[in-house]
């Protein structure tokens, strides 16, 4: 694989144009008779974010040659049902910094991010019946579900640890690939695409939410708080069993796995500089890096099915890109 030195911004200048109408179907969607809907949807959207999840699916529809205007419908909705878990997902990790502001449940409280998190939940619902297609409802109702499942398993597992890669792979298949998945089979979909097309799209989706959320976690003990907009650390604040974790403790010395099972038990801070020293020192950062390129791989391969044209292009640039992201 090429080295990955650019930005992803690079790979979704192609889109940028319909980025924008996705920009406006959001603001248009956050409409609520109930002021502090808005506001606390405002707040958290208009913070900005990546906005990956939309942009995978509009990629995705542009190389499959898509002529519609129900994908800015969906992207948005994608985002939604995506916004509307980072706004429970922060009460539930107690996390105070996203997207370089306080977390809503800092700045409004945990009642108002539950409930704002519920009404964006519903509207995605309420949007997602205007593409008038029961697999579309079918695929993101089930993404939904397994973002659920995934969020109560890995509570399930906090401060487990024995959980090993395939358990943590499971997690994060449900909890974070699930919507990446949806979002790029929506465009195959939409198009009526044979199921082996569609089976690419989804693989592709699949391969790139795992591949984002190892980078994610590896982020957790080897990022810059700044760059990323949220705090380092948290991952072992919570009892969170993540790759680099995993890999640490397979390859210490007994007592630096010691010091990291100890750590992951008591979800105590304590450690958290000899911890991030033990991750670094027996290259269980590399090997999730590895980890993450592999997946990355696997998106890449799953693009051989795929229509050979720009758009296909930018699909392989950002799974190149995503393995060097800082943000
Ligand atoms: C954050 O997702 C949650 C994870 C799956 C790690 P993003 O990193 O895509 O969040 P935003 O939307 O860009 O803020
Ligand atoms: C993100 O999970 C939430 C979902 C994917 C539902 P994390 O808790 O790992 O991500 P951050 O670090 O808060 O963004
Ligand atoms: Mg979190
Ligand atoms: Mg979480």
């Amino acid at each position: 694989m090429a080295a990955p030195t650019h930005r992803s911004a690079s790979a979704l200048a192609l889109i940028a144009d319909d980025m924008l109408e996705v920009d406006k179907v959001i603001a248009l969607r956050l409409d609520s008779s109930v002021p502090l809907v808005g506001e606390v949807a405002k707040y958290i959207i208009s913070a900005g974010g990546k906005r990956l999840r939309p942009a995978l699916l509009l990629l995705m529809c542009g190389a499959l040659g898509y002529q519609g205007t129900q994908h800015y419908n969906l992207a948005a909705v994608v985002e939604f049902i995506h916004t509307a878990t980072l706004l429970h997902d922060d009460v539930v990790d107690e996390s105070t910094l996203r997207r370089g502001r306080p977390t809503a449940n800092e700045s409004f409280g945990n009642p108002a991010s539950v409930l704002v998190g519920d009404f964006l939940h519903s509207r995605a619902f309420q949007m997602m019946v205007d593409a008038d297609d029961m697999r579309v409802m079918q695929i993101l109702s089930e993404a939904t579900n397994v973002i659920a499942e995934g969020e109560v398993q890995q509570l399930m597992n906090t401060h487990d640890a024995s959980l090993d890669e395939a358990g943590y792979l499971h997690v994060i298949r449900s909890k974070t690939a699930k919507l990446f998945e949806a979002s790029a089979r929506l465009a195959a979909v939409l198009m009526q695409s044979p199921p082996e097309i569609e089976k690419a799209c989804a693989d592709y989706g699949q391969a790139l939410g795992t591949a984002f959320q190892v980078i994610d976690d590896i982020l957790d003990y080897d990022g810059e708080a700044l760059e990323m907009g949220k705090n380092l650390g948290d991952d072992l604040r919570e009892g969170k069993v993540t790759l680099p974790l995993i890999v640490a403790m397979q390859r210490g010395t007994p007592e630096q796995s010691t010091t990291i099972r100890t750590a992951i038990e008591t979800g105590s801070t304590d450690q958290l500089h000899a911890v991030i020293e033990i991750v670094q020192q027996t290259g269980a950062l590399d090997a999730s890096r590895e980890a993450a390129a592999a997946q990355a791989q696997l998106a890449i391969d799953a693009t051989s099915q795929l229509p050979r044209n720009s758009h296909t292009e930018a699909l392989l640039q950002l799974a190149a890109q995503l393995l060097s992201r800082r943000v």
